[in-house]
């Protein structure tokens, strides 16, 4: 099967299409088994969250991370106290929820300090993963084509904002350019998920690079069947170190990303989604660099603001020194996209198209970056750019005197 990815982030159009097909794969029973013994670390404690989901709280010292042969000796770090000052807790943020109880699973138990919560993997996770040639735990390998200006995916629709500094790609220097920060604050609703292996997500892209060559940090939500088993809306994280081919993960599923937090569970679902015209909800997330190159994690709401966990330095090239660009908006990830027919009816935002405005369109605003100026700023120079616009579209609401709000979503269909 051949997944798309519709992106937000077209500044260009195709040409000559490069076909790369994933490749089908199979697991046996005895596979199966030493993965998940390799996924899934010993618990200290095992809560039952009644949305079906198990959450191990695992030793901090023994997560997933560890297994990474880069990380044998890395040493787990401190939270940053830029993290802690008040420029980042005590801005006015959109929603109002309490953070603390902010996943379903919170409502069934705790994990103890010293531990952190991880959504445990089970045998049909990798099953339902074969059997749409997804590989686990990775957005599935990209169609890149060719054009006149950059590479993009074809296998995913996206809308994003995107705030690119030209002088910061290809940072080889600690000299420093580019973004060393960004946060937004997302908008939650639970889009319909249609064919099996399509995916949609909202979020925040940190990326160093171009075309078919670039590290990527991200996180947000997404409505991911796949990968997690039903069509509940998630907090998610994601890496990769070469443009999704082959490194990289969501969450803890492979290793890589230091968790600190026994609080959050990356992967859990969310217990508040939008309704159309009914109460809006969301969260801030926020990833920051810090001094020695790692990555923070954290997501906020309107009082408090929990760090996760980073990326390490050492996963990384060029994004150890900053981002040559932010981007935000949302992805839907279909093997029904673009020139293939009928076009997949997966949801991106709230289903409804940019037009519908607050309480009815799905929102990402408070976009900020920070450069080396240290300053946390609206970015000067966006761009905002849509794979597939007459399926999803895009609306960023700029007033005079008024914090701009970013738009998008769609329903899907009726595009082509
Ligand atoms: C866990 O650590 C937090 C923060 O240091 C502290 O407030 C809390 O009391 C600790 N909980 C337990 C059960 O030790
Ligand atoms: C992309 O297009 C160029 C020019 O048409 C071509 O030379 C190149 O081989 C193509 N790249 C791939 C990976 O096919
Ligand atoms: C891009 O980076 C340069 C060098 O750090 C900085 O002076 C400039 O303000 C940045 N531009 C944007 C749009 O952030
Ligand atoms: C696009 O991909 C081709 C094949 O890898 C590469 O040679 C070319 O430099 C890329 N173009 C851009 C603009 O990144
Ligand atoms: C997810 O939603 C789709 C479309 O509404 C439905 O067909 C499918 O059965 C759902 N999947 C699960 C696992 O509930």
């Amino acid at each position: 099967m051949k997944y798309n990815i519709v992106i937000l982030l077209l500044w260009s159009f195709f040409a000559a299409s490069v076909k790369l097909e994933a490749q089908a794969w199979s697991l046996s029973e005895v596979e199966i088994q030493a993965k998940l013994k390799l996924l899934n670390k010993p618990a200290v404690k095992t809560i039952k969250s009644k949305d079906g989901d198990i959450i191990d709280c695992v030793s901090i010292y023994k997560q997933p991370a560890f297994d990474h042969p880069i990380l044998k000796n890395h040493k787990i770090q401190k939270i940053p106290t830029f993290f802690q000052e008040s420029q980042y807790s005590s801005e006015k943020h959109a929603f109002k929820e309490n953070i603390e109880v902010f996943q379903t699973w919170q409502k069934s138990g705790n994990c103890p300090n010293g531990t952190v919560p991880i959504r445990r993997i089970l045998k049909n996770d990798l099953l339902r993963a074969a059997s749409v040639d997804h590989h686990f735990g990775l957005k599935p390998p990209p169609l890149f084509v060719n054009s006149t200006n950059t590479n993009f995916s074809e296998s995913s629709s996206s809308f994003a904002v995107i705030s690119e500094n030209h002088s910061g790609v290809h940072i080889q220097s600690t000299s420093g350019s580019g973004y060393i920060g960004a946060q937004g604050d997302i908008n939650t609703w639970n889009p319909k998920v249609q064919l099996a292996g399509d995916s949609t997500t909202a979020q925040m892209w940190l990326k160093s690079g171009n075309g078919f060559d670039f590290e990527s940090i991200e996180a947000g939500w997404t409505v991911n069947p796949t990968l997690y088993g039903n069509n509940d809306t998630r907090l998610f994280s994601y890496w990769t170190k070469d443009s999704y081919k082959s490194t990289g993960c969501y969450d803890l599923t492979c290793s890589g990303f230091v968790q600190t937090s026994n609080v959050i569970t990356l992967g859990a679902a969310l217990i508040h989604v939008s309704t159309d015209s009914g109460p809006q909800t969301g969260f801030t997330v926020k990833i920051f660099l810090d001094e020695l190159g790692h990555w923070w994690l954290s997501v906020a709401n309107y009082n408090t603001s929990i760090v996760i966990g980073y990326w390490p330095v050492e996963l990384f090239a060029s994004l150890q020194h900053s981002a040559s660009v932010v981007q935000w908006g949302g992805q839907v990830i279909s093997s029904q996209l673009k020139h293939r027919t009928p076009h997949t009816k997966t949801e991106m935002g709230s289903g409804h198209l940019a037009d519908g405005g607050y309480g009815h369109s799905c929102f990402i605003n408070s976009l900020r970056v920070k450069d080396y100026s240290q300053m946390l700023k609206y970015p000067e120079s966006t761009t905002v750019a849509a794979q597939e616009p007459n399926c999803y579209n895009f609306f960023n609401d700029v007033k005079d005197g008024q914090e701009p709000a970013f738009y998008f979503g769609g329903p899907g269909p009726s595009c082509v």
